[in-house]
């Protein structure tokens, strides 16, 4: 048996733990208040606080901008800089066009609230609340009038191994070997990262592949009038998402 196969074993079994450990918490009478801001927390689903499947949509007004444009420069101005900008290796930048495109006010919901696990992005849920993370995500749709992409969310079809060798050939050198991201290569983010990967659609994935994250390095593959250093076909793009989603870690 491979090392990865018990690895996830292991993790399934950790998992299954974790669970009936929540069960355990939950039929426990409601003595102690939780510690944090008992409003913000969420209902539903545990990161939207909406009935699973459904997709949130921020509403954008001038008040919602000034709340979040004062929010963004106490707790996210240091690492994603003036206006989302960006700092390479600090911060991915917020502001591209082709990012904004891309990622669903849910998308961003998401992840503000939960933040990257095993990366510096924290999350935001507990300090800000569902409503302060609404503000913060309109403040960054008024960076940008920008047309949401058409995303092509079907399932992935591609062949992980063929994909294994896409990103260790090309990827890799900025993503990190493992996808660790900053932690291993001060570059890419960590795309190889299962907090990064069980938000990202297929849809996220392949537009950003496939169109780049415009001002950054993370160039288009999919473009063939791009510098040719490494153009991909649209079987390659789908291969590396499969092999993405088989090593998520
Ligand atoms: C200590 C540094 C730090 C702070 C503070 C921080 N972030 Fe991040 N953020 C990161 C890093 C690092 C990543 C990328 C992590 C990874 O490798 O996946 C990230 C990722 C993100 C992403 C996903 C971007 C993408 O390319 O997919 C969003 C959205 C985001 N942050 C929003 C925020 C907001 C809003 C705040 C403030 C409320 C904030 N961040 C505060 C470090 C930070
Ligand atoms: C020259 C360096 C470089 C190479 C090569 C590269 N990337 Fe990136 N990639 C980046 C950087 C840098 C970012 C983050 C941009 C930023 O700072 O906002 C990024 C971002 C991404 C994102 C968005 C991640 C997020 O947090 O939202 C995806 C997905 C991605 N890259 C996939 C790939 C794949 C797949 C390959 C290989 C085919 C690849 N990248 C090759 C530099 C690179």
């Amino acid at each position: 048996m491979s090392q990865k196969i018990i690895a996830g074993f292991v993790t399934a079994f950790l998992l299954m733990g974790c669970r009936d450990q929540e069960r355990d918490q939950e039929q426990e009478p409601a003595g102690e208040a939780p510690a944090a801001n008992e409003e913000s927390l969420p209902e539903g689903d545990p990161a939207t606080g909406l009935p699973s499947g459904e997709m949130r949509t921020v509403e954008v007004t001038d008040a919602k901008i000034a709340q979040g444009a004062e929010i963004y420069a106490r707790n996210c101005v240091a690492c994603h800089a003036e206006e989302g900008a960006g700092r390479l290796g600090t911060g991915p930048a917020l502001n591209s066009a082709t990012f904004l495109a891309a990622a669903s006010d849910d998308f961003l919901f998401r992840t503000i609230y939960r933040g990257r696990s095993g990366t510096t992005m924290p999350p935001w849920g507990a300090v800000l609340g569902r409503d302060g993370i609404e503000a913060v995500i309109a403040y960054m749709r008024s960076w940008r009038d920008v047309e949401p992409a058409e995303l092509d969310d079907s399932p992935s079809t591609g062949d992980a191994e063929a994909g294994a060798q896409v990103f260790r050939q090309i990827c890799a050198a900025c993503h990190g070997n493992s996808g660790a991201g900053y932690q291993e290569t001060s570059n890419g983010t960590a795309i190889g990262r299962a907090a990064f990967l069980s938000e990202a659609s297929n849809g996220y994935l392949r537009h950003i592949i496939k169109h780049g994250k415009t001002n950054t390095p993370m160039r288009p593959f999919g473009e063939p009038e791009a510098t040719a250093v490494a153009n991909l076909t649209d079987e390659q793009i789908e291969n590396v998402i499969a092999y993405l989603r088989a090593n998520a870690w």
